[in-house]
């Protein structure tokens, strides 16, 4: 992928990025800012085009699969003026499909990551974590065989995120979707994943595809695992991290 600006000034971000992802499995992207991943993402939701290469979903081209991929951002971008259920409903809105059916469908989901009985509230009424509860709701609400999720835990408070990364695990488990999940946290990343691809940059590209064979479903004692420790610290080697920081 290379940006042109205005000027003619041209800068090749990502370059050497290839890789399959199998139905139903979980994989993590972890790299330094600035190294590609969100124009990454962007690539594969059908947002931004590729100058170069191709991204195939079941052998078709993103264009024809678009129907197939949902993005959950960091921010939860709910609007503020409908309530939860008419949020994750707006998807299907937009397909003209907002029937009895999705509207069902969107109740189950809010329930899945309990939030059943916050339907009628409206954002402002929800915590931060309780919002991207909802808006992963609105991104699975389209039964999309792939999720892309953009840091979609970072603005939250540390509690709150390992929360999430419970409820991720199970709504995964529980939907078998294929997820490609962005993150800067690399014990994150090796925990929720099957495989963690680590990016690196100038330009972005593969630099590891790392197996995650931990047993399923992870616990809170995963973390306290060696396997896990050799993992996160294999991970942090390739990134320049400094042991204990991250
Ligand atoms: N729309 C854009 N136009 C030009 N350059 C961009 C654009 N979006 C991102 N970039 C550049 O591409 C590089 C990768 O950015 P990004 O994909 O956001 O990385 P990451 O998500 O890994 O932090 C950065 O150098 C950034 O400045
Ligand atoms: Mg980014």
């Amino acid at each position: 992928m290379t940006y042109t600006a205005r000027d003619g000034a041209s800068n090749t971000v990502l370059r050497g990025c290839d890789f399959d992802i199998a139905p139903g499995e979980f994989v993590s992207i972890v790299g330094q800012s600035g190294g590609g991943k969100t124009t990454l993402l962007k690539i594969i939701s059908g947002l931004l085009e590729n100058t170069e290469g191709e991204v195939l979903v079941r052998g078709r081209g993103v264009k024809e699969a678009l129907r197939d991929i949902a993005m959950v951002f960091q921010s939860p971008t709910l609007l503020p003026w409908r309530n939860n259920l008419a949020n994750v409903l707006l998807p299907m809105e937009f397909r003209r499909r907002s029937t009895a059916e999705a509207r069902a469908h969107a109740l189950e989901l809010l329930e899945l990551v309990g939030l059943g009985d916050k339907a009628k509230n409206y954002s402002y009424e929800l915590s931060g974590g309780m919002q991207q509860r909802v808006s992963i709701c609105r991104a699975l609400v389209s039964h999309p065989e792939i999720l892309l999720m953009d840091e979609p835990f970072g603005a939250l408070d540390a509690m709150t995120r390992d929360q999430m990364n419970f409820e991720l695990q199970r709504i995964w488990q529980e939907t078998r979707r294929s997820v490609l999940f962005v993150t800067h946290s690399i014990p994150e990343a090796v925990w929720l994943a099957d495989r963690v691809l680590v990016v690196g940059d100038r330009p972005g590209r593969i630099i590891a595809d790392i197996a995650v064979d931990l047993p399923r479903p992870r616990s809170k004692d995963s973390r306290y695992a060696d396997e896990f420790a050799d993992l996160v610290a294999r991970v942090e080697g390739l990134l320049g991290v400094e042991a204990g920081i991250s």
